[in-house]
């Protein structure tokens, strides 16, 4: 018994490592990334009724072929309005799945895929209007979502800005009544959709408005001589207009110019502040750079970053692991454009790793490869970061996955130059790091998840280029406007018109289309070895002269070596917002500072040439779409230009939308997740530690579920892969291995006790059979 109650305190870790064990994911044909929302009975009421924003559902079955078929459409779809999504969302949920069955009965659903359209502010049991296109393309989809929302009545959603034709009248007065900057008046035929589109493409955005006016306004039209339809037109307070310049006459570029108007921000974020460069006042010195071109320090510096920092919080490396840090390697060695010296150093490192044939390696031995302790003449890997084209304009920005994207495109773009290479070896390769060793485990994830989608139909290597680019633009399109975009860097969708021109064409419907011949000859161009810069680089001597020398202290304040090692891999983890929260808390006050620091006016950024962006200490007015708001209001219409009341509304229906799925979802985590994926937000008010818990709960519900599934799709054979990813939501590594070890002991002690028991009993039974 002494043995029992040494053992008790430990049952409840048990228990708990029990919960914590990931549940087995059904698989739909949906995710979270996909940017719809995944309806659960326990949230269907919230998100569908009583919502100010209006929701097209599409009710599914996972073993139907039609619905397969469908889901890419569907999330092109939603890929194509993310930037509506205040307004109108959308949403899916799959019948197919037993805990879903009684809710797609009790909307009448027979047939699969159903489409359902719920307004805003439907009423509860409302069974919603059914959503019939003739075409079921992205285009028609679009075309008839518009329509749906004009139908809605009195209860108009407050974020979706007036969609009906502005009147001359209006346009003369429309200064008078709101104070934007910039007003957007898209001329066209009745029938267009850009200008509706273009109207919801910007509802996110402050200090632009955009208006359609038909052709039929005669008074505009001939006052302005405007004679192409569509157009897009700027309209200033005295009257005057001056044409949007764009390559070509359609909603994507318009949208994209107009989001580059100066001053023109997303809601809630302050603009980027181009003044105040003085060196005094920011942490590292900024050294300009130009946009438009790859940077051999950032690639030098992945490497230095991903090798011995990454890498150093993996004391051995086995199994999975090891080989996906082998091919990584041997990948590195036969595509690194680098210096002479950091390609001897790679290949030592392939040649050594490449040798060992036990099942297991440590990191120890790979550091003393990785320093060149063996001292392989003129090889070196510089053992500091150095961010030039990579450089955020706050720490926290940019840089280590910035640098690891351009390194892929990199290698990707060497591999098809070299073609001594075939295209799964080099994608597998950089997947394989990904997936075992990337320090965002969130952000592995979701590559991981586009990998198994369709990365083995790659076989040539100019698809591996196009793929990675294209994979690249996804993640751009889910990330845009999440708190971890750098404001002076925001997230479009690559490269833009003023970058490559040829790039981008529009069908004969008027939508936009890539020309991937175009895309694939830019790219190769501008990942290419021979442009890459070789800009404040430390020369060759000088590294190797310190490398024989005794170590020295750099004048970098980022070099993360050894000892620092761990903590940095940690930082990179906090960087993309997976701090445990433990830890956030500690060292809270300062990154809130950083915070606060980050906000304030100014011009948009310019030219190519970038100066330092640095930011007056001053508090956000607004933490728009991210901040807590007590109330919701519902307002009239007529003021909605007016922009104040925009970021309110925006604000107010986010509130909403996150009430509506912040339902207690039984097995949603609280992660930090696509939308969490930013650091804590700042926010006006102290919050203490448990609000700051909660507000990262309610983040979290968002994507909680995915995580889940990805944490399972994860291989299990890593160390670092599901278990941690899982595990590590609110907890370091130590504490987990603390926890599994516990766990282990725990189950002796169980198994111990049940043998012990069952002796006894079995005595027992002896005895009392005996006479
Ligand atoms: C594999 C991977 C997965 C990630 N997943 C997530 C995630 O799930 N969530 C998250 O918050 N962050 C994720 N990140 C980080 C995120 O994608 C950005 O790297 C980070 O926010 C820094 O952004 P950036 O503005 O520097 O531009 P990045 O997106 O890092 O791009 C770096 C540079 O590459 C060029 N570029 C941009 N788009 C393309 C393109 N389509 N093709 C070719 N070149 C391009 C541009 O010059 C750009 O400056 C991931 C990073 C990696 C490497
Ligand atoms: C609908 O929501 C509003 C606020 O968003 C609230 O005041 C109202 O009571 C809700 N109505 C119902 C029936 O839940
Ligand atoms: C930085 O600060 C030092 C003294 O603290 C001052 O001499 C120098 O002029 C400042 N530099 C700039 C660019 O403001
Ligand atoms: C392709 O590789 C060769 C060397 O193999 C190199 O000289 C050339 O510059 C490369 N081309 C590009 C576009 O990088
Ligand atoms: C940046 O590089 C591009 C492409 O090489 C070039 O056209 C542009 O002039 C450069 N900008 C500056 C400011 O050097």
């Amino acid at each position: 018994m002494a043995r029992f109650r040494r053992c008790a305190p430990l049952l409840p870790l048990v228990v708990f490592a029990c919960a914590l064990l990931p549940r087995a994911a059904h698989a739909g044909l949906y995710t979270q990334s996909d940017q719809v929302v995944l309806l659960t009975p326990s949230t269907v009421d919230a998100v569908l009724f009583n919502s100010s924003a209006a929701v097209l559902v599409e009710f599914y079955a996972s073993w139907c072929g039609h619905c397969m078929a469908f889901a890419p459409v569907w999330k092109s779809l939603a890929r194509d309005t993310r930037e509506w999504k205040p307004a109108v969302d959308l949403a899916v949920i799959d019948c197919a799945d037993e805990n879903n069955r009684q809710t797609c009965i009790r909307f009448g659903i027979r047939g699969y895929p159903t489409l359902k359209f719920f307004h805003a502010y439907s009423e509860k049991g409302s069974n919603g209007v059914s959503f019939e296109v003739a075409e079921r393309d992205v285009m028609s989809l679009r075309q008839h979502l518009i329509n749906m929302m004009e139908t809605h009545k009195e209860s108009w959603p407050p974020a979706c800005p007036p969609l009906e034709s502005a009147s001359e009248v209006e346009i003369n007065k429309f200064f008078e009544t709101n104070s934007v900057q910039h007003l957007a008046l898209v001329f066209e035929k009745a029938d267009s959709y850009v200008g509706r589109e273009v109207i919801l493409d910007m509802l996110q955005f402050e200090n632009v408005a955009v208006r359609r006016v038909l052709d039929t306004e005669e008074g505009l039209v001939s006052k302005f001589g405007v004679t192409d339809f569509p157009s897009c037109h700027l309209y200033y307070p005295d009257g005057h207009m001056t044409r949007l310049s764009v390559q070509m006459e359609a909603r994507t570029f318009y949208s994209y110019a107009l989001q580059r108007l100066s001053g023109v921000v997303r809601s809630g974020r302050p603009p980027p502040l181009v003044s105040d460069l003085s060196p005094n006042n920011t942490e590292m010195e900024w050294k300009p750079f130009n946009r438009s071109r790859v940077y051999m320090a950032d690639l030098e510096s992945a490497l230095h970053y991903s090798l011995r920092v990454e890498l150093a919080a993996h004391p051995t490396i086995t199994g999975g692991a090891l080989t996906a840090l082998k091919r990584y390697a041997s990948v590195l060695a036969k595509h690194f454009p680098g210096r002479p010296m950091v390609k001897n150093l790679l290949r030592a490192l392939d040649t050594w790793l490449q040798s060992q044939e036990d099942a297991e390696i440590t990191y120890k031995s790979l550091q003393v490869v990785l320093d060149n302790k063996e001292e392989t003449p003129e090889a070196l890997l510089p053992d500091s970061v150095r961010w030039v084209g990579c450089q955020g304009s706050k720490p926290r920005f940019r840089r280590y996955p910035c640098s690891m994207w351009t390194l892929f495109h990199v290698m990707t773009v060497e591999a098809l130059n070299s073609s001594n290479s075939d295209a799964q070896e080099v994608l597998q390769a950089l997947r394989g790091y990904v997936r075992n060793f990337f320090g965002c485990r969130e952000c592995a994830g979701h590559f991981e998840r586009m990998a198994q989608e369709s990365m083995y139909q790659v076989k040539k290597l100019s698809d591996a280029v196009l793929w990675l680019w294209s994979r690249h633009n996804r993640v751009n399109s889910r990330l845009a406007g999440a708190l971890s975009e750098d404001p002076h860097f925001p997230k479009v969708q690559w490269p833009p018109p003023e970058l490559c021109p040829k790039c981008h064409s529009v069908q004969l419907t008027g939508e936009h289309q890539w020309d991937s011949a175009a895309v694939l000859t830019f790219l190769e161009e501008h990942f290419s070895s021979s442009r890459i810069f070789l800009d404040y680089l430390e020369p060759e001597a000088e590294l190797l002269r310190r490398q024989l020398g005794p170590p020295v202290i750099l004048e970098e304040n980022e070099q993360d070596t050894g000892d620092h090692a761990a903590r940095a891999a940690r930082d990179i983890r906090q960087d993309l917002g997976e701090e445990p929260a433990a830890e956030k808390d500690q060292e809270g006050a300062e990154d809130e500072q950083e915070l606060d620091a980050d906000q304030s006016e100014g011009a948009r950024e310019g030219g190519e040439n970038d100066a330092m962006p640095e930011a007056a200490a001053r508090r956000p007015s607004i933490l728009g779409l991210h901040r807590r708001e007590a109330q919701e209001e519902i307002v009239d219409l007529d003021s909605f230009v007016n922009q104040h009341y925009k970021a309110k509304v925006l604000r107010a229906a986010l509130i909403s939308r996150r009430r509506r799925r912040a339902v207690p979802g039984g097995h949603e985590q609280g992660r930090a997740g696509d939308l969490g994926l930013q650091p804590l937000e700042s926010d006006e008010f102290a919050w203490g530690a448990k609000q700051r818990l909660q507000k990262r709960a309610l983040t979290g519900q968002y994507t909680g579920l995915e995580e889940d599934e990805e944490a399972l799709d994860l291989d299990a054979g890593s160390l670092g892969g599901p278990w941690v990813s899982v595990l590590s939501l609110g907890f370091s590594r130590l504490d987990i291995s603390l926890c599994l070890l516990l766990y282990t002991l725990s189950s002796l002690c169980l198994l111990a006790m049940y043998r012990f028991f069952q002796l006894r009993v079995w005595h027992r039974r002896g005895k009392v059979a005996l006479p």
